[in-house]
């Protein structure tokens, strides 16, 4: 409890999943939190059930606009900006993106260039207008959270768009803490790489009922630790970036993802 008593949080794609899961871990260690998403109604739905430490905005991560508009709000409703969790991503294979392969071979510039605008466009935004707000002597420094993937770290290759995507936030993680370390601002800047975590993104790959449960089961034994992940094991590790006991790192990359990336001759644990 407490451990970010009083800093002030935005959250991209807060609605549901692993930012709806850090909006409210960082609430109950006493941060205020602004929501944000595309889904107004899930946002605003959120911010209710958390209560008074959160409050909600319509924040397209794709748009500078947006970005500038969430930033002024935030300062002037709340003082300052502390921590900024950038975790708006999309996979590509829903609507409305492009339909289509997302193979290096056949995938359209389109649908490409769909997924980077908001995976990797969307984290270049945030981290542009959360260092103007952070920086001194308008803020006072702060951390920079960026959620990347598992597969920002190996080839999928139906998937080359988000991998690339993700890849691209690694990279630019470093780049801000880097930057950030070298003007002196206070400002730390780290990658966060899960893999497996359930969620309603995973919905449109997983079916329903006895489909449903089967195909978690099976994704889980794909994990040397025998399940897919939880929404607030990430949420766990995001404060922590968030708080001041991290206050020594930046630059660094956070694998979170049951031993998938330690290597591939785990043992699987045995099933009932
Ligand atoms: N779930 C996993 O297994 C997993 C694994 C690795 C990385 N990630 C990453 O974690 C992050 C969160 O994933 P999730 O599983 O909770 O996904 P999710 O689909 O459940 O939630 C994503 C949220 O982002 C919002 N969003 C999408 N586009 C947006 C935009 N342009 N502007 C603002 N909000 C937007 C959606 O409305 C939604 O509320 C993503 O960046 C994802 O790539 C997830």
């Amino acid at each position: 409890m407490n451990r970010l008593q009083d800093r002030v949080v935005l959250v991209t794609g807060a609605a549901r999943g692993i930012g709806l899961a850090c909006a409210r871990a960082m609430a109950r260690e006493g941060a205020r939190v602004v929501l944000t998403d595309l889904d107004d109604a899930g946002c605003q739905r959120a911010a209710g059930e958390i209560g008074p430490r959160a409050s909600w905005l319509r924040l397209d991560v794709r748009e500078e606009a947006d970005w500038s508009r969430a930033m002024a709000r935030v300062v002037g409703d709340l003082g300052r900006l502390d921590v900024l969790v950038n975790n708006a991503g999309i996979t590509g294979f829903v609507p409305p993106a492009p339909p289509g392969p997302q193979d290096p071979e056949f995938a359209s510039l389109e649908a490409w260039r769909y997924v980077h605008a908001t995976n990797l466009d969307g984290v270049f935004l945030g981290c542009k207008h959360a260092i103007g707000a952070m920086k001194p002597p308008r803020g006072r420094g702060g951390s920079i959270v960026n959620i990347s993937s598992r597969s920002g770290q190996v080839g999928i290759p139906h998937a080359a768009a988000y991998a690339s995507s993700k890849a691209g936030v690694r990279n630019h993680s470093k780049s801000v803490a880097l930057y950030c370390a070298e003007k002196g601002y206070g400002i730390r800047c780290n990658s966060v790489h899960p893999a497996a975590v359930l969620t309603p993104m995973w919905d449109p790959m997983l079916g329903e009922g006895a489909e449903r449960e089967k195909a978690i089961d099976e994704l889980g034994r794909e994990v040397p630790l025998g399940r897919m992940g939880r929404p607030e094991e990430v949420a766990d590790l995001v404060v922590f970036l968030a708080s001041d006991e991290s206050s020594y790192i930046t630059g660094a990359e956070l694998v979170i993802d049951g031993g998938v990336l330690a290597g591939s001759s785990a043992q699987r644990p045995p099933r009932e």
